[in-house]
């Protein structure tokens, strides 16, 4: 995509408020990655390579679906979170899932495994469909490339008069994407980089959850999101901590979106997926 461009300092930090909110956005978007990896094949027995694990949720999710017959690896850059997507597996019981720590574009792994998963991991390296085509090379034939990556783009069209402070949000969420050198179109992109890689033209699907009822989880998830982001919002000059105010950002936007009857829509995702010719 852009060559001379490096990967994205991780928008989110490290800290682990940010496992936490890892595993609280996987709450509210474990529905549409299940749905997706079933639709594109993963089933019991495969081998898969989960690219990117974080705090493990894609990995147990599809731990799950290949069941004790098969196995699931999961990498991550971070060793530090991957500690706690092991202590996860073994708390919930699963005996098919290994953690290994680097680079899943570099590590050698073989080449042979069924399908490869990925969910908010591509938007992070400098090169996506460079990385799909290494990635892609550790796929026997007949294997399944599928991928879930956040787009920010259509997210200005969702501007509404009566929400201000999620318009606000939502500029102060792509500037730190952008600024960050993260891929903010990574969903849509999903196309362009299976092309580029040399991989079949992938069926895609494109949904957002979105929020109005005053109990919803997603307003501590976005406050918990600004959390995260907060060093980098106060480092590139976007916003300070006190605009932020992260601590009663879930009630304030709970309150504009009781009080305009506007639901408040979290970052749409786009899935990708595509079978390799056996
Ligand atoms: C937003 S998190 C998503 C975690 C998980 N896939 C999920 O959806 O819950 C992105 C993860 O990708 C990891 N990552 C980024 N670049 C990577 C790379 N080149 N190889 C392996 N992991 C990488 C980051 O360390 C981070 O934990």
């Amino acid at each position: 995509m852009n060559e001379s461009r490096n990967d994205a300092t991780y928008t989110m930090g490290r800290t682990e408020g940010e496992e936490e909110r890892l595993i609280q956005q996987s709450q509210l978007y474990d529905a549409v990655t299940r749905r997706f990896l079933k639709e594109a094949g993963l089933s019991s027995g495969m081998k898969v390579l989960d690219i990117g694990s974080g705090a493990g949720d894609v990995a147990l999710t599809v731990a799950e679906l290949v069941g004790p017959a098969g196995a699931v690896v999961g990498v991550d850059v971070n060793p530090a979170i991957l500690a706690t997507a092991q202590a996860r597996a073994q708390e919930a019981g699963f005996t098919n899932v290994e953690f290994i720590a680097g680079d899943a574009r570099t590590l050698d792994l073989g080449n042979d495994f069924d399908a490869l998963s990925g969910r908010l991991v591509l938007m992070y390296m400098a090169d996506p469909a460079d990385a799909l085509k290494q990635l892609a090379t550790r796929l026997r034939p007949g294997g399944i490339a599928a991928f879930q990556e956040a787009d920010f783009t259509p997210y200005r069209q969702m501007y509404h008069p009566e929400t201000p402070l999620a318009n606000k949000l939502i500029d102060w969420a792509l500037g730190v994407f952008e600024r960050s050198g993260a891929h903010s179109d990574m969903g849509f992109g999903l196309y362009r980089a299976f092309v580029e890689a040399g991989l079949p033209e992938p069926y895609m699907h494109f949904e957002s959850p979105v929020g109005g009822p005053e109990s919803w989880a997603g307003y501590q998830f976005v406050a918990n999101s600004f959390r995260s982001m907060l060093p980098l919002i106060e480092e590139y000059g976007i916003a300070t901590a006190e605009e932020v105010d992260v601590e009663t950002l879930a009630e304030r936007v709970r309150r504009e979106v009781v009080t305009a009857k506007r639901p408040f829509a979290l970052p749409p995702h786009v899935t990708a997926w595509a079978q390799l010719a056996s």
